[in-house]
């Protein structure tokens, strides 16, 4: 008698990991966009250097982030839209920087929901470390949280679904760390 098993591997979350083209440059055009960013304390492990919590008027730079990154956009709407054929559109409509010093981070937060949430490693060397993203499924067998950080490097892009848990540890490097995050809408 054979007995027939079928496993299956469920709840995925599809993650796109972009590298841009002609990334020297580019980078100077990003790291010019953000000339008012604010320091903040109690968000944080410790605190970061950031625009988020600007008027839009001072971090108004949608337009221009979009333009450098054009051919980068252009591709994954191609893709997205193509795996997901209920949607009619991606805009990009939130854009902003964070730089971290030694001991900075970011705790853990979600983008809400209905999004494709972005972040850009503008300013990032081998001494950082990328996002950390957690599971919305735990270990099945252990319990515990399932934590994935992605292999980037600078230039690269890392979207993911804006409902997804993510965070980034404290810095231990002496080299600041830039980071330009993003949130894209999708009209159906
Ligand atoms: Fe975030």
């Amino acid at each position: 008698m054979t007995i027939n098993l079928h496993p299956v591997d469920i709840f995925s979350t599809p993650i796109t990991i972009i590298e841009c083209s002609n990334w020297l440059k580019k980078k100077p055009k990003l790291l010019a966009l953000n000339s008012n960013k604010k320091i903040i304390g109690d968000v944080g492990y410790d605190e970061c250097s950031t625009d988020y919590y600007s008027e839009n008027v001072e971090r108004n730079y949608v337009k221009q982030f979009t333009e450098i990154l054009i051919d980068e956009f252009s591709e994954f709407s191609k893709y997205f839209l193509n795996q997901n054929p209920m949607f009619n559109d991606l805009i990009i409509d939130t854009v902003w920087t964070q730089t971290y010093t030694k001991t900075q981070g970011m705790p853990s937060h979600t983008h809400g929901y209905g999004l494709i949430s972005g972040v850009l490693y503008v300013d990032f060397d081998d001494t950082h470390e990328g996002t950390v993203f957690q599971s919305p499924v735990n270990d099945p067998y252990m319990g515990g949280t399932v934590t994935w950080t992605p292999p980037v490097k600078e230039g690269d892009i890392v979207l993911f679904p804006s409902n997804i848990i993510h965070y980034s540890r404290a810095s231990q490097s002496e080299v600041e760390r830039t980071i330009i995050a993003f949130n894209i809408r999708l009209p159906h």
